[in-house]
């Protein structure tokens, strides 16, 4: 059992929780991404005879997840970390899923964050948090897509912006004092490799100009805690209007989030999930009802939390 890189062990088993995040915050595709409180999935990593990654239990994903570790989002990672940190042992993975899949939430990226950082832990520490993101984006681009704003955030905590995944360089950006978000959750499934398969190729010039400086101006909005600022800078003129069509209700769960107080909403990821930026905690309950009337108008079920815009990442449980 003892690991080819001798890396030291804590214990024989470690359990770790990460949180949902909220990825892209309307017009960030692919490079904002924030840890919301509350929701997330547990991973455990025991140490087992012989060498390599194999599912134990997997609960809470209706069976629909796959068994096989090189296939599932918790055991690409789990075998990314080891192969980074130069180990060679036998682990085991129990998977808890508290994040439906395919909500837009980062479900995917929460498995392979929770894994990532327990079996990093059970080889003793031998890469720091950051060092897991890579393993993480490997799991991700396994199941949707090669980006980072689900995982960086997942694992780091709070507001991460992506500057570049190969090579990788994320930036910690402030989160402005008492920002909350609402985020509903319809029931609906939709998968992230289907909403990327909606998305432009090429887009015109005058929607990169407006995307840009609207990104710009967000980040400067974070730094300023200029919310009135913030509030004029979710417009999206290249994937939330190709990706709306997919989601019932979308452009309602907007209105109504609006109308109800919200600073700015939009698609949670890729989706079906939506959230808003609101002042406070009571805003963002009032909110979160609102977007909610919005799904049940559009004949779907849902579910909401309430979560400050500067949670912790990943941490042992
Ligand atoms: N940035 C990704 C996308 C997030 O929008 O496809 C997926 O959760």
């Amino acid at each position: 059992m003892e690991g080819q890189g001798r890396a030291r062990r804590d214990a024989a088993e470690v359990t770790a929780f990460a949180p949902a995040t909220v990825a892209n915050l309307g017009l960030g595709f692919d490079v904002l991404g924030l840890a919301l409180a509350g929701l997330g999935d547990r991973v455990t990593a025991r140490l087992v005879p012989g060498t390599g990654v194999r599912m134990g239990s997997i609960t809470g994903d209706g069976g629909a997840l796959p068994t096989e570790a090189a296939r599932n989002t918790a055991g690409i990672a789990a075998i990314a970390t080891l192969r980074r940190a130069g180990v060679q042992i036998g682990v085991e993975l129990d998977l808890a899923k508290g994040l439906p899949l395919g909500s837009g939430l980062g479900s995917s990226a929460s498995s392979a964050a929770a894994a990532a950082f327990a079996v990093n832990l059970l080889v003793g520490s031998p890469l720091r948090k950051a060092d897991l993101i890579l393993p993480c984006v490997e799991a991700e681009e396994a199941v949707s897509g090669r980006h980072a704003d689900n995982v960086a955030p997942a694992l780091l905590g709070g507001l991460v912006l992506v500057r570049s995944v190969d090579p990788l360089d994320v930036v910690r950006l402030p989160v402005p004092e008492g920002l909350t978000l609402a985020v509903v959750t319809p029931v609906f499934e939709l998968a992230t490799r289907k909403a990327r398969a909606v998305l432009p190729k090429e887009v015109p010039l005058s929607s990169h100009v407006s995307n840009t400086a609207n990104l710009a101006a967000l980040v400067a909005a974070f730094y300023a805690e200029d919310l009135a600022l913030l509030a004029r800078c979710l417009p999206d003129a290249i994937v939330t209007p190709a990706r709306a069509s997919l989601i019932p209700g979308c452009m309602d769960v907007i209105d109504s989030a609006l109308e109800a107080g919200a600073l700015a909403s939009s698609i949670s990821g890729s989706g079906p999930s939506m959230f808003a930026f609101c002042r406070s905690q009571r805003s963002a309950r009032e909110v979160a009802a609102a977007m909610g009337g919005a799904f049940t108008r559009a004949g779907l079920e849902w579910s909401s939390v309430v979560s400050s815009a500067d949670c912790p990442g990943v941490r042992r449980v």
